[in-house]
């Protein structure tokens, strides 16, 4: 070989190890996805978890399951209206496999993302244990029960039969991924890996990764560890090593590394860079793990002045609340759907997501960190006092540790992140609250911390047992995180509620009250403040209440049942909660003080359950900026014009009512200075929005045919739209989210169903039945149309109209190929659609 070559060859191995490190191997870490191939009962059996018990009529499934969203709307079901009036029960889930060859010898892992509730878990017929907390994430080692060569089964028992246990929806059954982890027997432990970025800012980077090695063995083990950084083309960038980590027989072991980057591309909302950190894990020269880590570089602060900081720079958390169903497709998660909701509020302008009120499914964080939004992660929606009869508080005491630590480890790694929330509206707040029944005995077994001097408020008065917890979770969060705030969302914004006293959350958090925002800096001086949540103003998608400016405050009183024969809430955003605010209202004082960190408003999308401000029929909320099905509501533009740099004009309600009507026609607008309306051609005036008010109106009389909006910035159209009186509806038109999706079984088409009438125009009072046939490589998954009353099936394939439109979810069946979707109503052109899957 020429010396030149020879140089260059060995140049090159120099630099191999900047360049490229090897993909995990086989031999290392396998993580599989252990969803498919299970067989499912609805109700109790005795003898069900033995391995011989015959599950041969049980039905066939995948998961991630939710047996509720079957289920039949009821008000008699123990969840009532405020769980979704859908049942609940006992469920049992079975899965037989082969410990094949590649198990041998190894660690043998199942990681349950979540489970609603009481999940317990047996192989071959051993009990691992019951974990009531129906959304935490937990692992059982199944090593020990693990037969060679054979046949093993798997079986989960769910309890979700005393209800009420929540105040929304909750779904039930195995509701989230289930994965089999297999490892060798020295390896990262699970959630094994704390990666910070100390240095972060567009010079350099530090980055500091704390790996816990778990070695299962009976012997010390002696263990090198090789961290490599890795850029989003898989390019490495940076590594650190550390040689002769002893790990004690059957102990744990923590390494840190210090990794350092000149010039990275920092995570921000707008460009959520992610780099990875691939962790090597190597005994002599075999390397037994390999474990990769997402790292966002990116630095932030709340200030009690300036608000929420990131990279330097000023950013108002422009934030919604979330639970967790999708919808028609209840609690099941499915990454597609989750991804959709999250497309449909960036568009919005929205930047920040609360996970109200449990830790949330993995892939929802995931998506977080690659989409940019700013996530208060939120553990907890009730204590040791009870909200609902069999709620969590019944746990508590046992659990709380070990969810709250668990929670913390499983979503600390996630950039998109920045403050953990410990509870929401939790009852031992309030000032009034009794010091609780616990005696000082109980109360030090359970704080697990001694009334020193650290138990006395700043007025060196004695804490209160509710504020001792507080600040023993708040310290529990920091042991494992030091580098986010701790907060929650108080309802009480007194200083003297027991968790502000007990001085341990960095961050303020009230919900509602927006009176007492501007009291915040006197009250609680120097302390950063976010709005945990707001508004909860109610909505129904496509109805109008007029007159336009009077408020509608319901549920009128707390003692009576609220009815009003419409069960509609109106979409001019003059129709609110009692303890909440329209949505302009909150806004404009987030907007207006810098001091205020940000809001969560409630909520993004409509959700099952809690339908405020009425009772069954109604089984599903109005507050949603969005409906149930994903259809914005009216007050969708009134943020995209305020929380984002788009040209926005809308103008609504629509153009048929009765003639000579009086009709108030409301516009949201922006990147322009005034709007003009035109009613058949005649001018109605020119509006500008007036300071701290977010939309402009008129009040017309009502007249068939054409109305017709314009913005102008210095006198120039800038965009115009029209309202057309509908005609009797004469067609269904289709139109997917995507064409195309991929042929996994799981993924999605969401697909819009008009009712339109001869000329194109939407029908806005449409009920129209609509049935669905598909062909080829999907089935449906799910229908809806976003009404909060309608009792219809969620997986029928078919659905009423609501305001002239519906929603078909279409799911591959992982078959590739064409789909079609035809879709039908009496006296209707029918739709049709060609989608494929690849
Ligand atoms: C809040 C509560 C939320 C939801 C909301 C409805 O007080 O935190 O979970 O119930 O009210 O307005």
């Amino acid at each position: 070989m020429k010396k030149g070559k020879t140089l260059l060859l060995f140049l090159s191995f120099l630099l191999l190890p900047l360049s490229m490190v090897g993909a995990p191997g086989e031999n290392v870490r396998q993580r599989l996805l252990f969803n498919q191939d299970w067989s499912f009962h609805l109700g109790d059996i005795k003898g069900a978890e033995s391995k011989t018990y015959d599950d041969s009529s049980w039905r066939k499934l995948s998961l991630p399951h939710d047996w509720a969203i079957e289920g039949e709307f009821s008000e008699d079901h123990p969840a009532g209206s405020g769980g979704g009036a859908l049942p609940g029960g006992i469920g049992w889930y079975r899965k037989t496999f082969v410990a094949t060859a590649s198990m041998k010898g190894k660690r043998i892992y199942i990681d349950f993302d979540g489970v609603y509730m009481n999940a317990e878990v047996f192989i071959n017929g051993v009990s691992l244990g019951i974990r009531p907390y129906g959304y935490i994430s937990f692992r059982h080692d199944l090593t020990p029960y693990i037969i060679q060569g054979k046949e093993n089964v798997l079986a989960v028992r769910v309890d979700n039969a005393e209800q009420p246990n929540s105040r929304w929806y909750s779904g039930a059954g195995i509701y989230r991924n289930v994965w089999l982890s297999i490892t060798n027997s020295l390896h990262v432990d699970l959630w094994g890996t704390y990666v910070t970025t100390p240095v972060a800012n567009a010079q350099k980077a530090s980055i500091k990764a704390d790996v816990t090695l778990k070695n299962t063995t009976a012997s010390v083990l002696k263990a090198e560890v090789v961290s490599y950084l890795l850029d989003a083309t898989q390019k490495v960038v940076s590594q650190a090593s550390a040689q002769n980590i002893s790990v004690t027989p059957q102990g744990v072991a923590v390494c840190s590394q210090l990794l350092h980057l000149d010039r990275p591309k920092l995570w921000t909302l707008e460009t959520p860079y992610l780099y990875s950190l691939r962790t090597e894990v190597k005994v002599g020269s075999k390397t037994v793990d390999v474990y990769d880590t997402p790292v966002g570089i990116r630095s932030f602060s709340f200030d009690s002045s300036q608000g929420f900081i990131l990279n330097g720079e000023r950013i108002k958390i422009k934030g919604v609340c979330m639970h967790h169903d999708l919808g028609c497709l209840g609690a099941a998660i499915n990454v597609r759907a989750m991804e959709r909701q999250l497309e449909i509020l960036k568009e919005m302008g929205c930047n920040g997501i609360r996970c109200s009120h449990n830790p949330p499914a993995p892939e929802l964080l995931d998506l977080c960190d690659r989409m940019g939004f700013v996530v208060m992660d939120e553990t907890f929606d009730m204590w040791r006092k009870r909200k609902t009869t069999y709620d969590y508080s019944l746990y508590f005491n046992e659990w709380h540790e070990r969810d709250l630590s668990d929670h913390i480890l499983r979503d600390r790694n996630h950039p998109s992140i920045f403050m953990w929330s410990i509870g929401n509206e939790v009852l031992e707040q309030w000032t009034h609250a009794d010091a609780d029944t616990l005696d000082i005995k109980e109360a030090n077994l359970l704080l697990n911390m001694k009334r020193d001097k650290k138990s006395l408020a700043a007025d060196g008065k004695e804490l209160s047992v509710n504020s001792l917890l507080t600040k023993k979770l708040v310290d529990m969060v920091k042991a494992l995180d030091p580098t986010r705030p701790v907060t929650a969302g108080n309802n009480e914004p007194d200083p003297s509620n027991h968790l502000f006293r007990s001085g341990a959350l960095d961050l303020i958090g009230f919900n509602y009250h927006e009176t007492y925002f501007k009291d915040v800096p006197r009250n609680f001086p120097g302390k950063p403040f976010i709005v945990t949540e707001s508004t909860s103003a109610l909505m129904t998608r496509g109805y109008y209440r007029m007159p336009s400016d009077s408020m509608y405050i319901w549920p009128t009183r707390w003692d009576i049942p609220f009815h009003d024969d419409s069960y509609s809430c109106s979409s001019y955003d003059n129709c609110h909660a009692p303890w909440g605010t329209t949505h302009e209202e909150s806004w404009k004082l987030v907007k207006n003080n810098d001091f205020i960190s940000g809001m969560y408003l409630w909520t993004g999308f409509d959700y099952l359950g809690e339908p405020t401000p009425y009772w069954w029929p109604a089984r599903s909320s109005y507050f949603g900026v969005i409906d149930l099905a994903g259809f914005p509501k009216d007050v969708y533009y009134m943020y995209q014009s305020e929380w984002t740099d788009k040209t926005v004009l809308h103008v609504f309600p629509h153009w048929n009512w009765q003639k000579g009507e009086r009709v108030d026609l409301w516009a949201y607008y922006s990147n322009a200075d005034e709007v003009e309306l035109f009613v058949n051609g005649k001018s109605c005036g020119i509006r500008k929005k007036e300071k701290d008010v977010y939309h402009v109106s008129w009040r017309v009389t009502f007249e068939p045919g054409t109305v017709r909006v314009v913005s102008r910035k210095n006198g120039k159209e800038v965009l115009s739209r029209e309202l057309h009186t509908a005609g009797e509806p004469a067609r269904i038109r289709l139109s997917a989210d995507r064409n195309s999706i991929k042929a996994d079984g799981v993924d999605l088409s969401f697909v819009t169903v008009d009712i339109l009438d001869r000329d194109g125009n939407l029908c806005p009072h449409a009920d129209n039945l609509v049935k669905f046939e598909v062909d080829g490589a999907a089935f449906v998954s799910g229908v809806d149309n976003g009404s909060p009353i309608s009792s219809e099936s969620f997986k029928k394939p078919e659905r009423k109209a609501f305001y002239g439109k519906c929603l078909v979810v279409l799911q591959n069946n992982t078959a590739q190929g064409v789909i079609t979707l035809k879709a039908t109503s009496a006296g209707l052109q029918e739709g049709a659609l060609t989608l494929e899957a690849r």
